[in-house]
């Protein structure tokens, strides 16, 4: 017999069917709670509901556990390309080496964005922020790519958006980057692959055939891989609930985007080091910012630190701290403000305040180190956070379409003004908010 929970109200006892996932958490199905008892349930920033179920990524936030379809991420980070894992998340199972040859073919056969898109680049000022840009070019390839607007979709029609999109995600990265200078945009190269190509139009020159630093191309991938899903976090609720009003995949991905540029989310990254520049510039007391960080009367928080789900570590954090050694080692890099990370964190680590509230770097305390090191700017940390994101969003997309999910729309409690008549104007008083 399926198991259930009792839900008592008044005098009356409802028997509500749970759920248990295949890592054994359990959930209380409440679907029919409104329809059987009249009441819904409040739950402010989802921190107690579930939105789905879903088979592409498992965390444990309690545990330190992050697995892409069964896989640990730290043996995924260890083995395998981006390129792997972006397989993986979409299609559910590692790929063949003729599956994954196949996929890279595709998607090199799709690279190219229509010259038309150039003139958006020269419309936006030259200081313009590279996820504001992002967001809007992302969302214009629906204007240029028409077939993800058809009403119907085959899978076949699905696909070859899920490729322009991987392929075309690449070349817009490396051409904001590239206006961001003022520089010429480089057109990608076949004979690359995934990452390469990205890092190739990112840093290389018209002129020459710059061959790019296996270090970095290393690098890149783990950073990417370490980015590419995390279940149901901000920016990819937002993606499948903008995809369940059978919005198309690019407009779906640019709202995702939009949600994951927030610094509480994705442009922690940049905060971070932000913040870690503006505590080099005062002088590097790592205590004082430790102390505003715990007073409730300062704003200051701080950045990198703290996640919804993990609560003990996050496993990425761990992974991202090691290749932070590893590559500025490699690459000759001594920069402080690694060091002021280092003490912020060893220092937050022993302060109860940290402590009790269970606060621990989570993967962009690190990550802004890398992407500088290997020679971005701090703006563009966030747009390298989206392109790493967005195989997961894709499979995200791909899996609330494909469970045929209903739309989304939660309820709410009304708390606001019953019945009020309509007062003219010469008659209102002043109210102040
Ligand atoms: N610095 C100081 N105090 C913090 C921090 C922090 N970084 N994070 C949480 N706290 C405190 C809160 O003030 C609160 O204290 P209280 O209980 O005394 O009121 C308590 O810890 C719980 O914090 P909440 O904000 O309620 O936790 P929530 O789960 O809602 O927020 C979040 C998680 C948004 C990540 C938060 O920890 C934060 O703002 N961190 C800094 C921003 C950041 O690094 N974001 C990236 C997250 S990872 C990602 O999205 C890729």
């Amino acid at each position: 017999m399926s198991e259930t929970i009792q839900l008592k109200i008044g005098d009356k006892t409802y028997d509500l069917p749970v759920i248990t996932g295949s890592e054994d958490e359990k959930a209380i199905d409440i679907s029919k709670l409104r329809d059987l008892t009249g009441y819904v349930t409040l739950d402010i920033g989802y921190k107690n509901t579930g939105a789905t179920k879903s088979a592409i990524t498992f965390l444990d936030g309690e545990l330190g556990i992050l697995k892409y379809r069964g896989y640990p991420i730290e043996q995924l980070a260890q083995k395998s390309s981006f390129l792997e894992v972006a397989y993986l998340l979409i299609y559910g199972a590692l790929p063949t080496a003729e599956q994954i040859a196949d996929f890279q073919r595709q998607i090199n056969h799709h690279t190219l964005i229509h010259e038309d898109m150039k003139k958006f680049f020269d419309g936006f000022p030259s200081h313009s922020h590279p996820m504001g840009q992002l967001t809007a070019l992302i969302s214009s390839l629906s204007a240029f790519y028409p077939e993800s607007l058809k009403p119907v979709q085959t899978a076949e029609d699905v696909n070859l958006t899920i490729t322009k999109l991987l392929a075309k995600m690449t070349t817009i990265v490396s051409w904001i980057y590239k206006k961001s200078l003022g520089h010429p945009v480089i057109y990608p190269q076949n004979k690359h692959d995934y990452v390469t190509n990205f890092l190739y139009m990112t840093f290389g020159q018209r002129t020459e055939d710059v061959t790019i630093d296996p270090v970095i191309v290393e690098a890149m991938n783990v950073l990417l891989i370490l980015h590419a899903d995390h279940e149901q976090n901000c920016s990819t609720s937002t993606v499948r609930i903008v995809g369940s009003s059978e919005a198309n995949l690019y407009s779906s991905v640019s709202a995702g985007i939009s949600a994951l540029w927030g610094p509480l989310h994705g442009g922690a990254n940049q905060a971070v080091i932000e913040m870690l520049e503006k505590i080099k510039e005062d002088g590097g007391d790592t205590d004082k910012w430790i102390k505003k960080a715990k007073d409730k009367n300062d704003p200051f928080r701080l950045m990198g630190f703290g996640h919804r789900v993990y609560k003990n570590f996050d496993p990425r954090a761990k992974i991202i701290k090691k290749a932070c050694d590893d590559i500025l080692e490699k690459l000759g890099i001594d920069d402080e403000v690694l060091e002021i990370a280092k003490r912020l964190e060893e220092v937050a680590l022993k302060d109860p305040y940290f402590v009790e509230r269970k606060l621990y770097p989570n993967v962009d305390f690190y990550s802004g180190i890398i992407y500088r090191a290997l020679g971005f700017p701090t703006e563009m940390f966030t747009v390298l956070f989206a392109l790493g994101r967005l195989p997961g969003w894709i499979a995200q997309w791909k899996e609330m379409k494909e469970n045929k999910e209903p739309i989304g729309r939660p309820r709410q409690i009304y708390v606001g003004a019953i019945d009020r008549d309509y007062i003219e104007m010469d008659k209102r008083e002043l109210v102040t908010q």
